[in-house]
């Protein structure tokens, strides 16, 4: 998916958090890193409508997230750093039915959905369980399955590894290295990056460096740590 920010600004209050970003993605693994309050989680909320530009416009495939922010939320998914912000039903079914609910989705196809999806990602076995009683990993992949289950094009992920041990980190990078989906990561795990198309750093609203993670990744270790 094509998305593009044409002259964005995004100000809370009298300060500028993002400063008039001209950026184009289209890769199919995008990553973003940069200091905390650089910008990160506002850049990428503008990219399915949770945020939307002070000045300037994004365009996800073609259509102003100002203006068509219905269409938007179907086309991007959103996985947050905090899956307690996300999964919101006592059982993962259950949580996961939710959306494809509110969608239209013919009920008796849910069932199915929901146990392909989880399938999908190997955690099947975590169908009847109840969410509060899930470890942070299951927790990251519920979510992220009850994102994808709604057959997003693109999927962005505010830094999905930051609750994890190292397994369920691993568990997710693989996870994410192998979605057919177009990714955008926001992360401070800089390893995750590995073989991805393009990185952006942002620093204080800007995008001060944007390249292949082999020359990204050792400017921002240079000048951000
Ligand atoms: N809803 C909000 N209201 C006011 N200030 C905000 C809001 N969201 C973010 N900010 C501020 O914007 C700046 C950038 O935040 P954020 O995009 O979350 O950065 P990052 O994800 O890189 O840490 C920070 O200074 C933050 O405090
Ligand atoms: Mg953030």
């Amino acid at each position: 998916m094509r998305i593009t920010l044409d002259g964005v600004s995004v100000r809370f209050g009298t300060r500028t958090v993002l400063d008039a970003l001209d950026v184009e993605l289209t890769e199919q693994r995008i990553g973003i890193i940069g200091s905390n309050g650089s910008g990160k989680s506002t850049f990428a909320r503008l990219l399915n409508g949770l945020v939307l530009p002070d000045e300037g416009t994004v365009l996800v495939g073609g259509h102003d997230t100002a203006k068509d922010v219905r269409r938007i939320r179907r086309q991007v998914g959103f996985v947050f750093q905090n899956p307690d912000n996300q999964i919101v039903l006592p059982l993962v079914e259950e949580d996961m039915a939710f959306g494809l609910r509110n969608t239209g989705v013919p009920r008796k196809e849910i069932p199915g959905r929901v146990r392909e999806q989880l399938a999908h990602l190997g955690i099947a076995a975590l169908a009847d369980r109840p969410s509060h009683a899930l470890s942070g990993g299951e927790k990251q992949l519920v979510a992220l399955a009850a994102v994808l289950v709604m057959r997003p094009e693109t999927v962005v992920f505010d830094e999905p590894t930051t609750l994890l041990d190292l397994r369920n980190r691993n568990l997710i990078r693989d996870t994410v290295a192998a979605l057919p989906q177009q990714a955008v990561v926001l992360t401070h795990d800089l390893d995750l990056l590995t073989g991805f198309d393009r990185v952006l750093v942002l620093d204080r609203g800007r995008v001060a460096h944007d390249g292949p993670p082999r020359t990204a990744v050792p400017w921002y270790v240079e000048r951000c740590s």
